[in-house]
């Protein structure tokens, strides 16, 4: 078979890359580890800032989630058991929209088909092979059948544990890491959310997230420490932790019921350096891991989607090849930018098992500058909703 952009992982990023480039009248085949079901059984974050909704609505797989998503002006930071808005819209003149991963990625995968896209999954031992030539091809076994593509470029939107990353010279490849020594163990309830945005909760006993999918779905989360399991936490359990660390009024109106999801997330900062090796680009977790505190996974996967089908729409439009060269710094500006901000929220919002009196105080300090402080305040809105492409 022959493409002009095979794509490997049918996550977000691989998706809306394809959507993007078919949009271009840019061919590509997307190969597929895991089944759909697989694929769509994840439960994954669900921020979307300004940014990503203007690429998803100008890719044409929007309409849904303007009907179903929840536009959100601001959030709210809990500490000393208070809370505190910062007013993104006032701010920063953006919003952001809640609104599942797991739904967007359902609309790409209903437009990739709706386009009748080569969409492989359960794609068996995928390999890429002379990327560091002009003739890139990738092979992969079917049930059973060894199969060849050709193609122009090589796009690995295989996420952290992916075959592209480990295919990158590894002479070459520069990796940058920082593992929390904390979870996020998370629930899903069928369950009206406690608050009409999200709060974020710092508290000596450790962070909490008060967060949703719908008026019908709630989304929670607490730190716990990494060695903890998950049998470890009875429903009751969860939500009495929870309410321990948010604010009194939260505590007293939160709906509370049977957990139909609850799994511990580890936290890690990650990123690889270069993105492109010859004609293969790495792309969103591929590339780069951030901790959930600051909701910028899917947008980072998106923001990477968008300098890489720049580059390749005026590569086969005009033939100018600059932007492809330089497709690796222009997305890693964007991404240290955005793992800073994550990293600062992490800091700032969670207990250390080593943390010190002062460490505590520091971050009560900080907190109290930037929910007191009209410029601190803008600082973080500027981040949330999504710094500019
Ligand atoms: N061959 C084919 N597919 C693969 C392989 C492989 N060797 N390895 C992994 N994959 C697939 C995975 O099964 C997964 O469906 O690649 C896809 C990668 O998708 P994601 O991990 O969702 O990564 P990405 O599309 O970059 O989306 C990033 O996902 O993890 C969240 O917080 C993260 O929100 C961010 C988003
Ligand atoms: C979520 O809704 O799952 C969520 C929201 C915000 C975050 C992380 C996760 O920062």
């Amino acid at each position: 078979m022959r493409t002009q952009v095979a794509i490997i992982g049918a996550g977000p990023s691989g998706l809306l890359l394809s959507q993007i480039l078919h949009n271009a009248g840019i061919d590509s085949v997307i190969l597929e580890r895991k089944s759909l079901d697989y694929v769509l059984g994840r439960i994954r974050a669900g921020v979307l800032e300004q940014g990503l909704v203007d690429m998803l609505d100008a890719a044409g797989v929007g309409a849904r989630m303007h009907r179903e998503g929840l536009v959100h002006d601001g959030t709210e930071l809990c500490f000393n058991g208070t809370r505190h808005r910062i007013d993104f819209k006032e701010l920063t003149g953006k919003t952001v929209m809640v609104y599942g991963q797991t739904e967007v990625t359902r609309d790409l995968v209903d437009a990739r088909r709706a386009a009748d896209a080569k969409l492989v999954y359960e794609a068996e031992d995928v390999e890429l092979h002379d990327f560091d030539g002009d003739s890139p091809w990738v092979t992969y076994r079917k049930d059973g059948v060894e199969h060849r593509i050709d193609c122009d470029f090589i796009a690995g939107c295989d996420g952290y544990h992916g075959v592209s990353r480990a295919s990158a010279p590894q002479s070459v490849l520069k990796t940058f890491e920082r593992v929390y020594p904390f979870g996020w163990l998370g629930i899903l309830s069928e369950t009206p959310p406690v608050s009409e945005e999200l709060i974020y909760a710092r508290h000596e006993r450790g962070f909490a997230l008060c967060s949703m999918r719908s008026h019908v779905l709630s989304r929670y989360y607490v730190q716990v420490p990494l060695d903890d399991k998950v049998e470890a936490w009875s429903d009751e359990r969860f939500w009495d932790e929870l309410r321990r660390r948010i604010d009194q009024k939260a505590a007293d109106t939160i709906v509370m019921g049977p957990s139909i999801e609850k799994t511990i997330a580890p936290l890690r900062s990650f990123v690889a350096e270069p993105m492109k090796f010859g004609r293969m680009f790495l792309v969103g977790d591929a590339a780069h891991i951030v901790p959930p505190t600051g909701a910028k996974g899917l947008n980072l996967a998106a923001s990477d989607v968008h300098y890489l089908s720049e580059a390749l729409i005026a590569h086969y439009g005009s033939g100018e090849g600059e932007l492809i060269e330089r497709y690796s710094e222009n997305a890693l500006r964007r991404i240290w930018k955005a793992e800073r901000f994550s990293w600062w929220m992490t800091n700032l919002m969670h207990t250390f098992p080593d943390a010190s009196g002062f460490d505590g105080r520091m971050q009560v300090a900080e907190l109290d500058y930037v929910t007191s402080s009209k410029t601190g305040a803008a600082a973080l809105a500027e981040n949330y909703v999504g710094l500019p492409y």
